[in-house]
């Protein structure tokens, strides 16, 4: 699933999710800067995933009733600069994933803002109760946004957010 209309935010807006950007995600997927801590324990996959497959994954997630997933735009120009995932499972809890894959656009506030937009409409649209997530704490940038936003730490590398513990977050330079 994707969402049907842009929720747009004061630095990026979240997008419905199109197969079309495939090029875009192949790209991200190559620079080892951008996925350094996206596998997790698993390591990366031996081979990034080809532009058909990656096609291919994008119309599967269009289709897939358990996932929802975002594009996400730089709000002026309209470029996707990354994607979002919820991953539903039962009882209202979801597992967030994110990726800002152009380089330019990490550290200037707009993961920590779609973080939030993503948050936002799950707790408000879906009425999810909670959302989970791993993360590296190697990835300060990932950490410190997911703080912002207002995640708590949980067991190991894990971290949850339920719909009282959603913070406002500030746009840096708005
Ligand atoms: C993780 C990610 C979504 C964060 O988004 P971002 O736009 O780069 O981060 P933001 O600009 O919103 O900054 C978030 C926080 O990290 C800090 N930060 C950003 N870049 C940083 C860096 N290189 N070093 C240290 N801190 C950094 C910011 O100052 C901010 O913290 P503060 O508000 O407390 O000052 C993005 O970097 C990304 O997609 N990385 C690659 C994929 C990935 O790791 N995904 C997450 C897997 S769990």
């Amino acid at each position: 699933m994707t969402i049907g209309e842009r929720i747009r935010g004061a630095l990026v807006a979240l997008a419905p999710l199109d197969p079309a950007d495939a090029p875009a995600w192949e790209r991200w997927l190559n620079d080892p800067v951008t996925t350094r801590y996206l596998y997790g324990r698993r390591g990366p996959p031996d081979s990034v995933a080809s532009l058909p497959e990656l096609r291919s994954w994008g119309r599967q997630a269009l289709a897939d009733p358990h996932l929802v997933a975002f594009g996400i735009e730089e709000l002026g120009a309209g470029t996707v600069i990354g994607n979002a995932r919820l991953q539903l499972w039962a009882w209202s809890r979801a597992r967030f994933s994110i990726l800002i894959g152009e380089a330019a656009h990490r550290g200037s506030g707009q993961g920590t803002e779609a973080t939030a937009l993503v948050c936002r409409y799950a707790f408000e649209r879906l009425r999810l109760r909670e959302i989970v997530l791993d993360v590296d704490q190697r990835n300060v940038p990932a950490v410190r946004a997911y703080l912002n936003v207002g995640f708590v730490p949980g067991r190991g590398d894990s971290m949850r957010l339920r719909p009282e513990g959603l913070r406002e977050v500030a746009p840096k330079g708005v």
